[in-house]
């Protein structure tokens, strides 16, 4: 299987080496919740990490299975939802052979697809779109990679770049519905930046 692994994602956390944690929810998901675009229903959230944002969501009284295959994340975010006194479905598996018993209202997708090889990403984007229930919508966080050798393909590890274009080639209008552009810039706390977007699954 091409790209990173369980065991690379583990000895992460396993390090404290997680440069993409916030230590608290993104500010867009916050901003979705406080404008109502994104109300209290069943949702996923994919390559969950620590879990701020599946704490956010289930403290706003939503539905959440929050998905990963490292035992570290799992653990971190039950951690959060204990200490948070909320609670969710944590479920440690691979978002590339998970599917739920029920099709989801939303998803939550913030840099998972980024953390997968491209290789992935099409079948990645399969099981999103069968997660979802017919008018379902995914929030999504695209990560944008700025770095030598990327535009060249050099680039040997995650987070691989979510170039917009890229995006809506993958997750294509006979399948989902995009807004129209531009597209807002999330900052990221590696310096980076997110490309925000809620895409609605036909
Ligand atoms: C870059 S981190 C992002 C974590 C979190 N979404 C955040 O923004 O803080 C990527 C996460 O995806 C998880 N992950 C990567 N590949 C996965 C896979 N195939 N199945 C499940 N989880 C995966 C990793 O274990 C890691 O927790």
């Amino acid at each position: 299987m091409s790209g990173p692994t369980i065991e690379f994602w583990q000895s992460h956390f396993d390090a404290g080496r997680t440069p993409w944690d916030r230590g608290e929810a993104n500010r867009r998901l916050v901003g979705w919740l406080a404008d109502g675009e994104l109300v209290p229903c069943r949702i996923a959230v994919p390559g969950c990490g620590s879990g701020h944002e599946v704490v956010r969501l289930a403290q706003a009284g939503f539905d959440v299975t929050a998905l990963d295959y490292a035992p570290a994340a799992v653990a971190r975010t039950r951690a959060n939802l204990a200490a948070a006194g909320a609670a969710a479905t944590v479920v440690e598996a691979d978002v590339l052979a998970w599917s739920p018993a029920a099709p989801f209202d939303a998803i939550y997708e913030q840099t998972c697809l980024c953390a997968l090889h491209p290789d992935h990403w099409v079948a990645y984007a399969r099981r999103l779109c069968a997660w979802l229930r017919p008018g379902g919508r995914m929030f999504a966080l695209f990560m944008q990679v700025a770095r030598p050798g990327a535009a060249s393909g050099l680039v040997e590890g995650p987070p691989y770049h979510c170039d917009i274009n890229a995006m809506r080639a993958l997750l294509d209008a006979s399948a989902w519905t995009w807004p129209k552009p531009p597209y807002e810039r999330v900052p990221h706390p590696m310096g980076l930046a997110e490309i925000a977007a809620v895409i609605a699954r036909r």
